[in-house]
């Protein structure tokens, strides 16, 4: 089976109603994004930064997956499919994507700040009176800035292997991350769609300037041709 491989950001998250981080001013719902995304952040304010996550993971109990997190999942009818995100919503989940490694954690799990492979699943909100067997103070499973990317290993095995790419609602400004495209073999034709696109289209790479719901659709259809006339 061929292996479509899905680099997620932000914006394929966008039209459920979530915001992402670079539109509006570095600021993410208001604060600035290493107050709230960082360990300092964490160590100067840590309520601030536990509230700011479990706002987050209320809104996601109120939002649905969209089309584009629903194109996707319908890809594995036809191909293996890996979707790499650096969300940390589960709405690629619940549009019904069997394989999601994620990047930058997930909203849904909490892990204790003293032992990182304490990690558990989380729907409420974590206080600072939550704290793990040991005694610690547990902390958002997320990858704030200036912290080790443990999937990212995994992940670059995932794109080497790729016979398509998919790259949808990212900005491509965060790294490792933002580096995964590269690792894809030389020939594998690269979509990417994103309404306001820092690449233009290019050798294999072809950029598809629209919202998610609409682009993902056309990169699909794109892929279908491609792939089943090789
Ligand atoms: P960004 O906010 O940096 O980029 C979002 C991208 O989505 C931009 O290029 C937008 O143009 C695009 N976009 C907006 N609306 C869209 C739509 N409807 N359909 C498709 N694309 C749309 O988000 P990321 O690249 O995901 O890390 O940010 C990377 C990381 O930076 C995040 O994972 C987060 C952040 O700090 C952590 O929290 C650790």
């Amino acid at each position: 089976m061929k292996k479509i491989i899905i680099l997620s950001g932000a914006g394929v998250s966008a039209e459920s109603g979530i915001a992402t981080f670079r539109d509006a001013d570095g600021l993410w719902e208001g604060h600035d994004v290493m107050e709230v995304a960082s360990p300092q952040g964490f160590e100067n304010n840590p309520t601030l930064v536990l509230d700011f996550y479990n706002q987050r993971r209320a809104q996601l109990h109120t939002v649905e997956p969209n089309e584009a997190h629903y194109c996707i999942a319908a890809l594995e009818r036809n191909y293996e499919v890996h979707v790499i995100t650096q969300n940390v919503d589960d709405l690629h989940e619940r549009a019904g994507s069997t394989n999601v490694l994620h990047l930058h954690g997930e909203l849904l799990k909490a892990r204790s700040t003293s032992n990182p492979n304490y990690i558990v699943d989380w729907t409420d909100d974590i206080t600072v009176a939550d704290s793990c067997p040991e005694g610690s103070q547990m902390r958002p499973h997320i990858v704030w800035f200036g912290e080790e990317v443990p999937a990212m290993e995994t992940a670059i095995e995932l794109t080497a292997q790729a016979d398509a790419v998919i790259i949808v609602g990212t900005s491509l400004q965060v790294y490792p991350a933002a580096g995964l495209m590269h690792y894809a073999p030389q020939e594998t034709p690269i979509y990417l769609i994103d309404p306001r696109p820092n690449l233009k289209s290019n050798g294999n790479l072809t950029v598809i300037e629209e919202n998610a719901s609409t682009g993902v659709r056309k990169a699909c259809d794109m892929i279908h041709l491609s792939l089943t006339n090789t």
